[in-house]
């Protein structure tokens, strides 16, 4: 068991309740399930692990995907990021966006939060900085910080109600002009999460007031073995699946014992039967008005 409970202060949507530093934490409460570490913020739907097996997981993740889209940003945030930008990672995980890009655009000044402290603490690039920070209860920083914020993977994260709040919580932090980056996945649900909201992000972005500048969905398919993406996402997805196991292993199988061949035997399906992940990425900017 890990240490107490932080306040659960739900976000409620009011910009200047969440324009403050005052939000980031020094520390997230956990509990421990047959080996594995899982947050215990009674605010959050999110129910994976946040242990080191995770940020193995994590890391996997960052590289499938980043080979999938051929780069850690869209071609227009690639053509449009000016040189000494100021870029937040929201939900960084294990904080390979946040340090790749660091490593990549060494004038620029980029921050990942996350509400699991999951991200490197010693070695990092100088322009790197990690802060721990649940967005639900806002998002920690002022108005018009950044000129490019990212989010990727976040589905299990929110409930489809608190979306159009983080969506507006970014917008506030944004600069005029400032750039969005958002992508996720299709996926099953069971903490009232959105399955749907890839499909659903261009709305979001522009009920925001965002501009859509670029869209780009990719179809993997998960029982295509010539390809080592296709593989390597298989592998998270089982991987995934076993860790929610606290969570679903007594509503899929009368004895919890059974998750792990249950898990087996549904991953050997998606292989042989070309089951197909679809991921949805986004690029809005920000309108610049007075
Ligand atoms: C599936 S992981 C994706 C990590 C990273 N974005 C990536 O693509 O590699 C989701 C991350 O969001 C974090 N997270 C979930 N709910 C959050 C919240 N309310 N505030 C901040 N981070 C959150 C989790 O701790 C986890 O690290």
């Amino acid at each position: 068991m890990g240490g107490k409970p932080s306040k659960a202060v739900r976000y409620d949507g009011n910009p200047e309740a969440a324009s403050t530093a005052s939000q980031i934490s020094s520390t997230t409460p956990t509990v421990t399930i047959d080996g594995r570490v899982y947050h215990s913020d009674e605010l959050s739907s999110y129910c994976l692990p946040r242990d080191e097996e995770e940020q193995d997981r994590l890391n996997s993740q960052h590289f499938a995907l980043k080979a999938l889209f051929g780069s850690n940003t869209l071609s227009y945030v690639q053509e449009n990021l000016t040189l000494e930008a100021k870029i937040l990672d929201i939900g960084c995980g294990s904080g390979s966006w946040v340090m790749e890009m660091a490593i990549d655009h060494p004038h620029a000044h980029v921050t990942g939060i996350d509400m699991a402290d999951m991200f490197p603490t010693m070695i990092r690039p100088e322009n790197v900085k990690f802060e721990l920070a649940n967005v639900l209860n806002g998002i920690p920083y002022p108005d018009n910080t950044f000129d490019f914020v990212h989010m990727r993977l976040l589905i299990a994260a929110f409930r489809e109600h608190e979306w159009p709040l983080v969506i507006a919580e970014i917008f506030r932090v944004l600069k005029p002009n400032g750039l969005v980056q958002l992508m996720e996945s299709d996926f099953t649900v069971q903490r009232r999460q959105d399955p749907y909201i890839g499909s659903k992000l261009a709305k979001l972005l522009t009920n925001a007031s965002f501009n859509i500048e670029m869209e780009d969905v990719r179809v993997l398919d998960y029982g295509d073995d010539e390809n080592p993406v296709s593989r390597e996402m298989l592998w998270n997805w089982k991987n995934a699946m076993h860790s929610l196991k606290p969570l679903l292993g007594h509503r899929v199988t009368q004895h919890p014992d059974q998750y792990d061949m249950v898990v087996d035997r549904f991953i050997q399906d998606c292989d042989r039967y070309h089951w197909y992940v679809k991921l949805w990425a986004y690029c809005g900017r920000k309108p610049n008005v007075a």
